[in-house]
């Protein structure tokens, strides 16, 4: 028997009796006649004890040669400690030590194994296993497993049915580039790593499943951030028979039941809003509603006047910083130079000061009056003491561009409480969405998604009109979970696919599986996929989704632990008919 009880287990309880401990030296405290150690497992850390009049001179010898993180096992007495430690939930007692066996020894650590560490990122990324002994990132991994705990409680009670779908598949786009694997025994051909299980789950209704889910790897090969991995986890569900109604009570349910189960949070109110209202209001499909710094469209006010870069702006839009008429002029200039930054993008801004008094300045004061600059202030929300950032130029450019500024300056403001929830539908997502790259529309969602009833027509001429039925879950200014209602008739579905592009031979050939089910009696269906990732990241009060998965990649998509990817032999090559370019 390795262990009679674990490290996070001892209380003032058990004095006096005889336990076995097994775990990792964290730190060796040798005072000469007196030698503490500290004992870690996943559970908690105990204090071992050893001194001259009680242990065996081996005995001492054995605990002062102990070198941090060496497996150990011990038996010993439970004790009371001299000095205890309330800080530690063993901190009562400690185990005097009459018999240890080294389990292994092991080398010191490129790191420090304690909360605060003095590795860096890519050192832990590369010694994973050892940054996991960490009690921030164990206990990460502890809170992942009581999410995904609690989905598959909330699902399989609502009469939802795991099922398993294939991981070498099809092409499904998802719009991110696949990542594909080459057939031995088909050679010259290629799985696709799926994107989701899009067009399976959707078999599964035809299939008369009724409800699905799963939680489930997908795999995206694209531009990486804190928010996104090349495989990342989806709680993927498809319902039969549903209305958008129905699908959005569902998914509220289980976001409220996580909340309540893993946050102790009750949500009041689970607010929608127009994919339209969103991009207007906060420049945004994902606006963190937490706090307000809405947009104000300026252009009635601020344009016609003597100020020609706002003459020529498509959208002149401002928001109102709570308090900012307290930054320095200095700092108002490096809010300038942080909109102009490339990854903001933006020319310039306009800012206007209100005052106490009531009175405005501004740094345009030479085209605007008082009464003009109220206006401002009264569309953007200003009050006295209040700074309004504005900004002016192509209408999707500069949402975007406020939209980021928006964050950034609730950031430091501190605004966005990460113990605070705001969950949000954003809905009516348009269908279509111009591609600058390739020139031509492609979906926004993706092609299996359905118009609002009676805008299919719409297609023909004004397709960037077309209202779809799908909805994203944000939360706190993420989006953690998208679905649509989809076509379920081959008519509509071909129709689409014309409409992005594909020739009647390609739709065949890339989803002609998929439009033979809808003949064969396709129920009316639709669905969501949250993502796992980021739902637990932002239930555990963060946003870097890394910190949440146990084998991470880096921003190179790379595992620095095992060296993904690698090159692969000759022999390998040669079995696949796989030549590399020379
Ligand atoms: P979508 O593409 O919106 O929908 O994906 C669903 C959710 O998955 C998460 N997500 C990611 N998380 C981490 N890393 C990534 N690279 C990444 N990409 C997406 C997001 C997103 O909201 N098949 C549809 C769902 C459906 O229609 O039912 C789909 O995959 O949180």
């Amino acid at each position: 028997m390795y262990r009679s009880h674990h490290c996070g287990e001892l209380r003032a309880t058990n004095i006096n009796t005889q336990v076995t401990l097994s775990g990792w030296v964290q730190i060796v405290r040798d005072k000469g006649f007196m030698v503490y150690v500290d004992l870690r497992d996943r559970y908690g850390i105990t204090q071992l004890y050893f001194d001259t009049e009680r242990s065996s001179e081996a005995l001492m010898q054995q605990a002062q040669k102990l070198g941090r993180e060496f497996v150990v096992q011990v038996t010993g007495t439970v004790i009371e400690r001299a000095s205890k430690n309330p800080n530690i939930p063993t901190g009562d007692i400690e185990v005097l030590v009459k018999e240890l066996s080294l389990l292994n020894k092991a080398k010191t650590p490129p790191f420090t194994i304690e909360d605060h560490t003095d590795g860096g990122e890519e050192l832990r990324m590369q010694y994973r296993y050892l940054d996991i002994r960490r009690t921030p990132v164990k206990n990460n991994l502890i809170f992942r497993h009581k999410v995904t705990q609690e989905v598959r409680n909330y699902l399989s009670k609502n009469e939802f049915v795991e099922v398993e779908t294939p991981y070498l598949i099809k092409s499904t786009p998802e719009g991110a580039r696949d990542f594909v694997v080459p057939s031995r025994m088909n050679q010259g051909q290629f799985y696709a790593l799926p994107q989701s299980p899009q067009t399976f789950k959707q078999l599964l209704m035809v299939g008369g499943m009724d409800k699905y889910f799963q939680i489930v790897k997908c795999f995206r090969d694209e531009d990486l951030r804190a928010d996104r991995q090349p495989e990342f986890t989806q709680i993927d569900c498809e319902m039969a028979f549903v209305e958008q109604e129905d699908i959005l009570n569902t998914f509220e349910g289980l976001t409220r039941h996580l909340l309540k189960t893993i946050n102790g949070v009750e949500i009041k109110e689970f607010p929608r809003m127009l994919y339209d209202d969103a991009m207007r209001l906060y420049g945004n499909d994902k606006p963190d509603i937490r706090f307000g710094m809405k947009f104000g469209e300026l252009n009635q006010v601020a344009q016609h006047k003597e100020f020609k870069v706002f003459n020529t702006a498509e959208l002149v839009v401002g928001i109102a910083v709570p308090g900012g008429n307290r930054y320095t002029r200095k700092e108002i200039d490096q809010l300038i130079e942080w909109v102009k930054r490339p990854q903001v993008g933006a020319l310039g801004m306009v800012y206007l000061r209100c005052h106490d008094d009531g009175r405005f300045k501004s740094s345009v004061d030479k085209f605007y009056d008082q009464d003009d600059l109220a206006k401002w202030a009264k569309i953007t929300g200003a009050k006295a003491g209040d700074l309004v950032c504005v900004l002016s130029g192509d209408k999707h450019k500069v949402r975007a561009q406020l939209s980021a500024l928006r964050m950034e300056l609730a950031e430091r403001l501190g605004l966005r409480k990460p113990n605070e929830f705001a969950p949000l539908w954003v809905m009516d997502f348009p269908l279509l969405e111009w591609d600058e790259d390739t020139e031509r529309y492609h979906a926004m969602h993706h092609p299996f998604t359905s118009a609002k009833p009676g805008q299919l027509e719409l297609l023909a001429h004004n397709p960037a009109a077309v209202k779809a039925n799908a909805y994203d879950l944000v939360l706190n200014g993420n989006e953690i979970g998208g679905g649509s209602i989809r076509i379920h008739d081959k008519e509509t579905q071909a129709i689409m696919l014309k409409y992005l592009g594909f020739s009647e031979q390609e739709a065949k050939a890339q989803f002609g599986f998929l439009m033979d089910a809808f003949e064969y009696g396709a129920p009316p269906h639709g669905g969501i996929a949250f993502g796992l990732d980021r739902l637990i990241a932002i239930l555990g009060g963060q946003e870097t989704i890394r910190d949440f998965i146990a084998f991470p990649k880096n921003n190179s998509g790379r595992d620095v632990m095992i060296n993904a990817p690698s090159p692969i032999n000759n022999a390998q090559l040669d079995e696949l008919n796989l030549k590399l370019k020379a």
